[in-house]
C-alpha cells in the first residue's frame, strides 16, 4: 500500500521512539488514546448511523461504511476533529470511492459477500474411536453445539456414554468392497474420504458448506464464516492449503487441500461428488490417504484448489511458535496436530495452552496471530505481535521484512532445520544471546469498557535461560509485561496492509502499545 503518497496525513508513529524515556513517561501520562476514540467513536457512529440511512442496506456497504468509520475515527482521533469525508454532502457511495485509494481496495476485497451464516456450514470430523477420548477435547475448545451443525465420524461405537459437549457421532458405512493398494498405507483412508459424501447424503437443509477437520484440529468458526462469505456457495469451490512440509507436497501434491488443517466444499460440488466418489475411488487405490483421494475425485470434476493460508495442516514438529509468530496476513481458520507439535505455550499441557489461547480467541477471533511490527526509541527496539499469542522484542533494528518471516523454532515433518523443507520463509534465531528476541506470552485479553472500549491484551514475559535475562541490556530486562490495547475489529480490515503499532509508554516494567489502522503514507519504522 506504501505508493510513495505521504500526502496529507502526518505520520506519528515512533515519535515517541525518537524521545528519552522520562519524557516518554510523562507524555503518555497525558495520552488516552482509547478515551478519544471511545468520543470519536460516538460521534462518528451519529455520521454513520445517517450515512447509512441514506445508502441501501447491503452487506457490501455496511461493511465498507464501517471500515470507513473506523478510517475517520482515527484521523479524528489524529486531529481532533472531524474530517471533511463525513460532510453532509458526502454520502453516496460514489463519491466515497473518490475519496482515496486505500478505500478502493477495500471496496474491491468486500465486494463479494454471500451472507454465509454458520447455520449454512455442517462439519464433518474425521475421527477414530481408539483415540476419541483424549481427542475430543480439542474438538470441544471449538464446538458450540447449539450454534453449529456436523458430526464427528468414527469406525465403531464407542464405549460409555458420548460427551454432550461434542457433536453427535456417525458410524461411517463399510468401505470393505473399495480398492486399497497402497504399501504401509491405511484402508481407513478410504471411510474418512467418503465423510463429505455421507454427509451430503443424510439431506440436511439449507446447507451452503461442507467443512471437513481432524479430531486434532481446532477451526476459528467465526474467520471461517467470513472467508466461505467470499464464495458464492452456489458455484464449486474447494478450499483449503498445501502442507508445512515440501517434502510431504511434492509427494503428494502441491495442489491439494490437506485434511487434517481442513477445507470447504460448496453444495454443489458436494452433490456433484456424491454420485462419483464410489468409481473414483477404486480409480486410484494406489494412493495413501482420504484427502489425496478427495484432490483425485475432484480433479476429475474439473475443480482446482483455491488455496487459503488461513488452513494449517501444521505438517512440523517440535515448537509452532515461530510459525504462529509470523502469521500470513490473513485470518486464521484451523491449527491441526495438536497431538505432535509442541505446546502452544511453553510451561504449559497442550490442552491448558489451547484452552489460553482459545479464551483469547472469544474476545476477538479476526485478530489471532495477525502480526503489527512497531519500534522505539529511535528503532534502538523492534517489536513483532502476535495478536493475542506473543510479542517479540529484538534489541536494535530488526527491518520488518525480517520480523515477517518465521523464525524457525520447529523442525521439518521429517525432522530437520534444513529450510529447503519449508515452503516458506524461516529465518534461523541467532546464536547471540544479545540477538534473541525477549518473548512475552499471553497473559490475559479482554474488552475494557470501563474506561475505554479497547481491547487489552497482557503478554508476560517468557524467562528463559537462554533467550532472556541475558545481561545484554537492562532496559527491556527490567520489562515483565507488555499490555497492548487495539480498537475493536470487524473484519474490513483484511485489506493488504498490517494495523499500525505505537509504544505509548514504558515504564521500568511496563510496555502499553496501541495498535490501530495505519494512516496513509504512515511508516511501520517511525518518522523518515
Ligand atoms: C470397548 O471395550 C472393549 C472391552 O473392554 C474393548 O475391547 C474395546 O477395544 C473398546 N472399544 C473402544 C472403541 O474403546
Ligand atoms: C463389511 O462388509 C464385509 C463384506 O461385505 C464384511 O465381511 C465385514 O464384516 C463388514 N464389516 C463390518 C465392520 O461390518
Ligand atoms: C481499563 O482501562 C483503564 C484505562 O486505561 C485502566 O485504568 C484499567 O486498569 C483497565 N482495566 C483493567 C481490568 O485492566
Ligand atoms: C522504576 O524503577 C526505579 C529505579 O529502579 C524505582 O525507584 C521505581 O520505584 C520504579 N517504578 C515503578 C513504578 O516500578
Amino acid at each position: 500500500m506504501a505508493r510513495g503518497e505521504h500526502g496529507g496525513q502526518t505520520s506519528t508513529s515512533g515519535l515517541l521512539g525518537g524521545l528519552s524515556p522520562q519524557i516518554e513517561e510523562k507524555l503518555s501520562g497525558n495520552r488516552k488514546p482509547c478515551l478519544m476514540f471511545t468520543v470519536a467513536c460516538v460521534l462518528s457512529s451519529i455520521f454513520a448511523l445517517s450515512a447509512l440511512s441514506i445508502i441501501t442496506n447491503s452487506c457490501e456497504e455496511r461493511i465498507s461504511a464501517s471500515t470507513f468509520r473506523s478510517a475517520s475515527m482515527e484521523r479524528m482521533a489524529q486531529n481532533y476533529r472531524m474530517h471533511s469525508f463525513y460532510s453532509s454532502e458526502d454520502h453516496s457511495p460514489s463519491k466515497k470511492r473518490k475519496i482515496d485509494s486505500e478505500e478502493i481496495v477495500i471496496d474491491d476485497v468486500f465486494k463479494k459477500s454471500y451472507n454465509t451464516n454458520l447455520k449454512n456450514i455442517v462439519f464433518g470430523i474425521a475421527a477414530s474411536s481408539k483415540l476419541w477420548q483424549s481427542r475430543k477435547y480439542y474438538v470441544r475448545e471449538w464446538w458450540q453445539k447449539r450454534t453449529m451443525r456436523g458430526y464427528v465420524w468414527l469406525e465403531t461405537p464407542i464405549n460409555g456414554t458420548w460427551d454432550e459437549f461434542a457433536p453427535p457421532f456417525k458410524i461411517s458405512a463399510n468401505t470393505s468392497q473399495f480398492k486399497y493398494s497402497r504399501p504401509k498405507g491405511n484402508r481407513a483412508a478410504l471411510r474418512l474420504t467418503r465423510i463429505v459424501t455421507e454427509t451430503f447424503k443424510l439431506g440436511l437443509k439449507n446447507v451452503d458448506w461442507f467443512v471437513m477437520g481432524d479430531d486434532d484440529t481446532i477451526i476459528f468458526t467465526d474467520n471461517l464464516v467470513r472467508m466461505l462469505s467470499n464464495y458464492d456457495p452456489k458455484q464449486m469451490h474447494y478450499i483449503g492449503s498445501h502442507s508445512e512440509s515440501h517434502v510431504q507436497n511434492t509427494r503428494f501434491s502441491y495442489s491439494m487441500a490437506y485434511g487434517g488443517g481442513g477445507f470447504a466444499i460448496s453444495y454443489p460440488l458436494a452433490r456433484a461428488l456424491a454420485t462419483t466418489q464410489d468409481g473414483c475411488l477404486n480409480r486410484y487405490p494406489e494412493l495413501f490417504g482420504s484427502d489425496d483421494r478427495v484432490h483425485a475425485c475432484i480433479t476429475e470434476l474439473g475443480v482446482p484448489i483455491t488455496k487459503n493460508q488461513g488452513f494449517h495442516q501444521f505438517d512440523i514438529r517440535g515448537n509452532p511458535m515461530g510459525l504462529l509468530a509470523a502469521h500470513p496476513m490473513t485470518p486464521v481458520l484451523s491449527i491441526h496436530h495438536l497431538d505432535i507439535i509442541g505446546s502452544l505455550f511453553p510451561r504449559k499441557s497442550r490442552l491448558v495452552a489451547l484452552r489460553l489461547l482459545m479464551r483469547a480467541a472469544r474476545v476477538e477471533q479476526a485478530s489471532m496471530f495477525q502480526q503489527t511490527i512497531t519500534y522505539a526509541q529511535q528503532r534502538r527496539y523492534s517489536f513483532s505481535i502476535s495478536s493475542g499469542y506473543v510479542v517479540r522484542v529484538y534489541q536494535g533494528f530488526v527491518a520488518p521484512w525480517e520480523l515477517e518471516e518465521a523464525p524457525r523454532t520447529f523442525y521439518s515433518w521429517y525432522g530437520s532445520k534444513n529450510h529447503d523443507h519449508f515452503p516458506f520463509d524461516v529465518r534461523e534465531i541467532p546464536d547471540d544471546p544479545c540477538e534473541k528476541p525477549t518473548l512475552f506470552f499471553l497473559s490475559k485479553r479482554f474488552l475494557n469498557n470501563t474506561a475505554s472500549g479497547c481491547i487489552e491484551t497482557v503478554y508476560l514475559k517468557h524467562r528463559l535461560s537462554e533467550s532472556n535475562s541475558n545481561g545484554c541490556d537492562e532496559r527491556i530486562n527490567s520489562v515483565e509485561r507488555i499490555r497492548v490495547r487495539s480498537t475493536p475489529l470487524d473484519h474490513s480490515w483484511f485489506m493488504p496492509r498490517r494495523l499500525c503499532g505505537r509504544v505509548e509508554m514504558w515504564k521500568n516494567d511496563t510496555i502499553d502499545i496501541f495498535v490501530r489502522p495505519c494512516q496513509q503514507g504512515e511508516l511501520v519504522v517511525g518518522v523518515h
